[in-house]
């Protein structure tokens, strides 16, 4: 039998013309092309919903149950995302300049990365919905994550990533069972045999921001934030933006929580890190402009941060606009420098993503739009382990013969 749960939806809403639509349907974006919005009546939850109340949940993103889609218990794939530790630098910060430097390890989701949210809460929205079979354009990790929970709920997964992706996220997808097309392009193309695909064959197309529950799986990194934080948000998010719906779906996060009465009106200075293969967000945030242009030749082993023209551009710049905060770019050699320094430092071996982070935030202490007293927030995206071909570079390690093989494949001599 299954148990419903006291979740506020009450219907969707386009972010470019407002236009209402009804919960419980399947939907992609607006007839206008604007992505939808998932909507909740927080006046009412204000009412019934307490902070303190989410002790008593599950240790897991669930414990956000009523701002997020899902109706019905037995609707909800999860295998443990969320809850991940937000950890305060003990060398690095002081080092680099910043008394209060923190941490939000994403690495430790299901599937090595923050992208288990946002699949966890479409996957569990198909599974409500009746969709059957799913289809996704991916850098790498929100494939993984897909695969992963598309086998947990028993529904078939249809991916689609460029050929070069990081070996793990191959690996992981085929492991899971999903029918995986690697594609000479980038995520871009495969988008568009997604939606070539999802007309022709009936799949379900679950490209960021043109399914609109991602982004809900998403917000609970800056749900979680509050939490942690004490309700207290932090001087400035640095956050590694490809597609830059964790950015935006913080953005939600925050403004649902003042409805809720749980913060007040101070946001963090949001940045949108990027890298300088491909910087469309930095560009358009430079230029003024309220949308970002493709990025041709996009390249980089932050391989999340290829995405050459966002979907939710317009939502991106906004935000970052709003927030007072900016959008900076820094190189590959940079960001994997940082990477090593973070995790000799810390212990914490990040992803490409997460290590851009570091860097962005060296020069914008080094140039003064950030301070020392800061309290600063670093989102590490995803794990080091899933780049080790990106990390390989710096620690090359020869075989030193025809029978040597790498990762314990040992042969008989
Ligand atoms: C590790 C990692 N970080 C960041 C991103 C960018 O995510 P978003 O779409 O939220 O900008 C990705 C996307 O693939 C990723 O895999
Ligand atoms: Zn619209």
């Amino acid at each position: 039998m299954s148990t419903a749960i006291s979740n506020a939806l009450t219907h969707l809403e386009c972010t470019s013309c407002s236009r209402k639509f009804e919960a419980g349907k399947v939907y992609n974006l607006c007839e206008c092309g604007g992505p939808l919005l998932a909507r909740y009546d927080l006046d009412q939850l204000r009412r019934t919903w307490s902070r303190e109340q989410l002790v008593s949940g599950p240790n897991s993103m669930w414990r956000y149950g009523p701002v997020l889609p899902v109706t019905r218990q037995d609707s909800i794939i999860s295998l443990g995302e969320g809850m991940t530790p937000l950890l305060r630098t003990k060398r690095l910060g002081g080092r680099i300049g910043a008394d209060s430097l923190w941490v939000k390890d994403e690495g430790l989701n299901p599937t090595g990365s923050f992208k288990a949210r946002g699949l966890s809460c479409a996957v569990s929205m198909a599974v409500e919905l009746g969709i059957r079979k799913l289809a996704i354009p991916s850098a790498g990790n929100a494939a993984s994550a897909m695969a992963a929970y598309a086998a947990a709920a028993g529904l078939e997964a249809y991916i689609f990533m460029p050929r070069d992706v990081p070996q793990a996220n191959f690996v992981e997808c085929k492991a899971y069972g999903a029918h995986v097309t690697l594609v000479d392009g980038l995520i871009s193309d495969c988008a568009k045999l997604v939606s070539a695909g999802a007309q022709r064959e009936g799949w379900f197309d679950v490209t960021t921001l043109k399914e609109p529950y991602r982004i809900e799986g998403k917000k609970t990194m800056g749900y979680e934030l509050a939490e942690q934080m004490d309700w207290q948000l932090p001087d400035a998010i640095f956050y590694p933006t490809g597609g830059g719906v964790g950015l935006i779906g913080m953005w939600k996060a925050f403004s649902e929580m003042q409805e809720l009465g749980w913060i007040g009106a101070k946001r963090p200075k949001m940045i949108a890190v990027q890298v300088e293969g491909c910087q469309p967000v930095v560009r358009a945030f430079e230029q003024g402009s309220a949308r970002s242009e493709f990025w041709t030749d996009a390249h980089t082993v932050a391989s999340g941060l290829r995405v050459p023209k966002p979907l939710g551009d317009f939502l991106i710049l906004n935000a970052v606009r709003e927030s007072g905060g900016t959008a900076i770019a820094v190189s590959d050699a940079e960001l994997l420098n940082a990477g090593i320094r973070l995790a000799s430092d810390e212990g914490l071996f990040v992803a490409p993503e997460g290590a851009a982070c570091v860097s962005a935030l060296e020069k914008l202490l080094a140039n003064g739009t950030l301070k020392r007293d800061n309290k600063i927030v670093i989102y590490n995206t995803g794990a080091g382990l899933k780049y080790l071909e990106a990390y390989s570079t710096r620690f090359p390690r020869p075989a030193s013969g025809e029978h040597d093989k790498l990762g314990g494949l040992i042969t008989p001599r």
